[in-house]
């Protein structure tokens, strides 16, 4: 593995511990199941995979909750484990990049419940966001922030659910509403449990006080762990989050996070986060192996997105304006020109995503209609519109294969090499993301892109592992199952590990953008460096060049060898063959 600025171009793959590969049997992913399998991600040919959290966690946000970030949780393994995945990994010449999640703890980190069991201004307190309410006796919350999965994003100290004290024996027990004889809600002698704190995800999830240099000397002292554990990387979750606007005003309600300029919300994409970046940046740069971060950033517009990977800073963000960008022509090429030119703008690379662990999966995405409408983080129900599940296929292989000829760095996420589907039938039952209890059941979150990946097709798991998985497999997942794909032509399977080769033969990642006249309406075309990329959004079928060579097809094109035409929805990538001196053709 040369170290060459290798992030630039990289290609980096998600696995969720948890769905990926269960070798314990208990229904759930392990750091094992993961190490096991790693000879499918160097076939696939991919530079690196990032592992979401595997830390030590209650899992009430599927292990974003961390309440020891220097340990595995026993649900995946042990730090062997994690030292073995990695030795692995590197033997097999892929990078590992973890998750680290700085903006919240879990309730059960023991600064949280030494932070509940300490009073009002206390150091203790002070790591977390701890306010007095409002009203006259402080029972309405500090101000209106919302939970990104719904509900105030404050909750009182003393309303905090019972269980989580049952659960933790080291804490004193404190005192309730009624201990000095007031009535709940009024203050009293003692009554110290009456302040709020901050959440801006689950009650489980309290934000930390980046102002607190002991907050910033502690995750340091994280990333130095597992940088000293060999890791490659971290993706920095909320990244854009940790910092908030001081005295934390009310916010604006009515904007929109996707849409409307992100800083215009006192909570998110304030300037003090940039500062945090560049101490992790100059931590990171004391490694010769050159660590990468990458920042979960929800930020808009481009140019504010892009200050994240000044040259100081981190070395990438998600560019989750090109996943969210519609199956169209022009919304396509906009996504792509703005960024590219903010990127470049900063002299970072760009990158590049279509699906992940909070979005619905491109392939269903794509096979709806509205597609550009759906919010990706709810998830679809057995009560919603269904993906129609063809078009989502055939539309999804077009537009990894358009991504993945991009310059800059991908990522992909875990079963989209299988053209996995989400699950969009799970009965309410099963539902495990807070985001539906927390909403109402209004929304049904994201389990149905988390469900266990199948690696054959049968047997009580689909090969994830000798039990059921935690959540329930679609019946669609048994034909897309590796073993069904692996030497089949035209298969999703081999479309990706074709894509990968080439793209990493011809060194499209480090490669030129420019666009170029589209033989028809409806065609986005453009070319980096020497190859042609045709791909047919708008309904329409085009003729192939007679003169090119198809280097690889998202599906299969239509007519005979020399008058082949591009049907709707694929992607092509076209070589010219090279002149040869005597006028002859090579290539
Ligand atoms: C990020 C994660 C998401 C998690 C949230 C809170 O957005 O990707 O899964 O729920 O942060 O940590």
């Amino acid at each position: 593995m040369s170290a060459t600025s290798w992030w630039r171009d990289a290609v980096i793959y998600q696995v969720y511990p948890r769905s990926w590969s269960d070798a314990d049997g208990d229904g759930f992913g392990d750091l094992r199941g993961i190490t096991a399998r790693l000879e499918h991600l160097a076939r696939l040919g991919v530079d690196a995979l990032w592992l979401s959290p595997f830390y030590t966690s209650p899992q009430r946000d599927a292990g974003y909750d961390v309440s020891d970030y220097r340990d595995v949780d026993p649900l995946f393994g042990t730090l062997a484990d994690f030292d073995a995945l990695v030795a692995r990994a590197h033997e097999l010449g892929l990078r590992v990049v973890v998750d680290v999640v700085p903006n919240h703890t879990s309730d059960e980190h023991p600064w949280f419940t030494a932070a509940v069991a300490a009073p009002p201004g206390s150091p203790e307190r002070d790591r977390f966001v701890f306010r007095e309410g409002r009203g006259e006796h402080g029972e309405e919350p500090p101000n209106n922030w919302e939970s990104f999965f719904g509900g105030s994003a404050w909750t009182r100290v003393s309303d905090r659910p019972d269980s989580w004290e049952a659960q933790d024996g080291d804490v004193p027990a404190l005192a309730g509403p009624e201990a000095d004889g007031a009535p709940a809600g009024v203050p009293g002698p003692g009554r110290r449990r009456e302040q709020w704190y901050l959440h801006l995800f689950d009650v489980s999830q309290p934000d930390l006080d980046w102002t607190r240099s002991e907050v910033r000397a502690e995750f340091e002292d994280v990333l130095r762990f597992w940088l000293d554990r060999g890791v490659d990387g971290f993706r920095v979750d909320v990244a854009h989050g940790l910092v908030k606007a001081e005295g934390l005003p009310d916010a604006d309600l009515s904007l929109d996070v996707q849409r409307d300029v992100t800083n215009l919300l006192p909570m998110w994409d304030q300037d003090g986060v940039h500062e945090i970046y560049r101490s992790w940046r100059r931590l990171v740069d004391e490694r010769d192996h050159e660590p990468m971060l990458c920042g979960e950033a929800w930020v808009v517009p481009a140019e504010a997105l892009a200050r994240y990977v000044r040259p100081d800073e981190l070395h990438q963000t998600f560019n989750f304006a090109f996943l969210l960008t519609p199956w169209d022509v022009e919304a396509l090429r906009g996504a792509i020109t703005e960024s590219l030119e903010s990127a470049e703008a900063v002299g970072a690379p760009q990158t590049w995503v279509l699906s992940n662990h909070d979005v619905v999966r491109h392939a269903t995405r794509l096979g709806r209609d509205d597609a550009a409408t759906i919010v990706v983080t709810d998830g679809i129900g057995p009560d919603d519109p269904q993906p129609d599940a063809e078009l989502g296929l055939r539309r999804a292989r077009a537009a990894t294969a358009l991504m993945l000829a991009l310059p800059g760095s991908a990522y992909l996420y875990q079963g989209e090499e299988l053209g996995l589907p989400d699950a969009t039938t799970l009965p309410d039952e099963v539902l495990q993301d807070p985001t539906w209890e927390r909403s109402g059941h209004t929304r049904r979150g994201r389990d149905g892109c988390r469900v266990p990946v199948p690696w054959s097709p049968s047997g009580p798991s689909l090969g994830f592992g000798p039990s059921d998985p935690w959540l329930p497999q679609p019946e669609a997942y048994a034909a897309l199952a590796p073993s069904e794909q692996d030497g089949v032509e035209g298969s999703t399977l081999e479309l990706y590990r074709h894509l990968l080769r080439e793209r990493r033969e011809r060194r499209l990642g480090r490669g030129r953008l420019t666009w170029i006249d589209a033989p028809a309406h409806g065609v986005l075309a453009f070319k980096v460096d020497d190859v042609t990329v045709l791909a047919t959004v708008g309904g329409v079928s085009v003729p192939i060049p007679f003169d090119h060579r198809v280097v690889a097809a998202s599906g299969p094109l239509d007519g005979a060898a020399d008058d082949t035409v591009l049907p709707p929805d694929t992607t092509v990538w076209l070589t010219t063959p090279v002149a040869s001196a005597d006028g002859g053709v090579l290539g």
